[in-house]
């Protein structure tokens, strides 16, 4: 079986479950890629920590150029958080002639357009679906699958942390305080979990979202957003009295003025397909214009359900079939865009 070599930058909750999908089911990768994946290096900052996977001898290193120097390791899936030296690393890869596997939406939203001109220019690429709801495919499924669509709107909860803090308290009666801890317990949690909980990460992923379905470079700090930070165990139980439920809620739409865009905690009335989304799911609804309503559900954050995202992004680059194409890295690049963003 011909094997593709490929490494791991960033080893924690993200990078530990892809590991551990490389390591004991080369089988599946084989199956979909015709070959092996073949985890030649998994690059860490701190060599003496624990892992939550098993590498064989040899692997794991805090040297970046066992990566960048080896012209065998084609793919690498590229899995620190942060802006820098994430940023960095990226830019090294891709000019070492790798092509970067992303869950780093952070990122993205920051740097996207400046990653994705040096990709295009170098003739590499960057596959991102794990950035956007972790195990749900939106991303492919907005820049390939519903490609012959005009977009009239996205809603829905791209962050599984708050959303998960909101079921513990608004179901279980939790403290806010116990909420985000076990959230970062159980590996939902960004590094830095303010980011969950201020709205701004469920901000860069609607501006990730936006940029594919409309065509519009968004800067995430230009939308609107409160997060669920400013919640109370009242308002929770308020809006249960009345048959509501308070979830933070991502939205876009395309009016006749513009896009509008907004994160804020919402009411949504129990029952609705929204108000139901438990734990650390995510739920987008898409409104295209040919296919009508979609809804995707899945788990947003955690471990193997990013995993999963990622390791099919590094079977299709290994392929040649990365979702994330010529096309798409088009649109990322810093242009005028005909869409006027109205904020609400
Ligand atoms: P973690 O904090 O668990 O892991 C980050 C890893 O990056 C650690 O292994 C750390 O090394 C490594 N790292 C940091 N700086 C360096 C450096 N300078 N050189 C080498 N390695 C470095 O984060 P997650 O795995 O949770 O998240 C990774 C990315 O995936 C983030 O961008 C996050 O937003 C995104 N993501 C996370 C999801 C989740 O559910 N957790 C879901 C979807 C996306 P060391 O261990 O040695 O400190
Ligand atoms: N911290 C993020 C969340 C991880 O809770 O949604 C998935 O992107």
């Amino acid at each position: 079986m011909e094997k593709t070599k490929v490494a791991i930058v960033g080893l924690g909750t993200v990078g530990s479950g892809v590991a551990s999908l490389l390591l004991d089911h080369g089988d599946r990768t084989a199956r979909h890629a015709g070959r092996t994946l073949w985890l030649e290096k998994a690059v860490v900052r701190d060599l003496s920590k624990a892992r939550d996977c098993n590498l064989p001898e040899g692997v794991l290193t805090d040297q970046l150029n066992d990566v960048l120097s080896d012209p065998e390791i084609k793919v690498v899936a590229q899995l620190m958080g942060g802006l820098e030296p994430a940023r960095g690393v990226m830019l090294q890869l891709l000019e070492a002639g790798k092509d970067v596997v992303t869950a780093n939406k952070a990122l993205l939203a920051e740097h996207g357009p400046e990653l994705f001109d040096r990709a295009r220019a170098l003739g590499r690429s960057i596959a991102f679906d794990a950035a956007v709801a972790g195990g749900i495919p939106i991303i492919t499924n907005m820049s390939q699958c519903l490609s012959a669509n005009q977009i009239g709107s996205i809603q829905g909860i791209l962050n599984g942390t708050s959303n998960f803090i909101v079921c513990q308290m608004d179901e279980l009666g939790w403290s806010y305080d116990a909420a985000v801890a076990e959230a970062q317990r159980l590996g939902y949690a960004e590094a830095d979990p303010a980011m969950d909980v201020d709205g701004s990460d469920a901000a860069q992923k609607l501006a990730i979202l936006s940029h594919l379905a409309f065509g519009a470079r968004i800067r995430w700090n230009d939308i609107p957003k409160t997060g669920i930070d400013t919640l109370e165990l009242t308002d929770l139980n308020f809006a249960k009295e009345l048959g509501y439920r308070i979830k933070l809620i991502s939205h876009a739409e395309l009016g006749a003025e513009g896009l509008e865009l907004s994160v804020a905690p919402t009411l949504i009335r129990m029952g609705r397909p929204l108000a139901e989304v438990r734990a650390n799911y995510n739920a987008i609804n898409v409104v295209g214009d040919a296919v009508g309503d979609l809804f995707f559900h899945g788990q947003g954050a955690g471990q193997m359900p990013t995993a999963s995202a990622v390791v099919a992004d590094m079977i299709d680059t290994a392929v040649g079939r990365t979702p994330i194409t010529f096309r798409t890295l088009e649109l990322w690049s810093e242009r005028e865009s005909a869409v006027k963003i109205r904020p609400v």
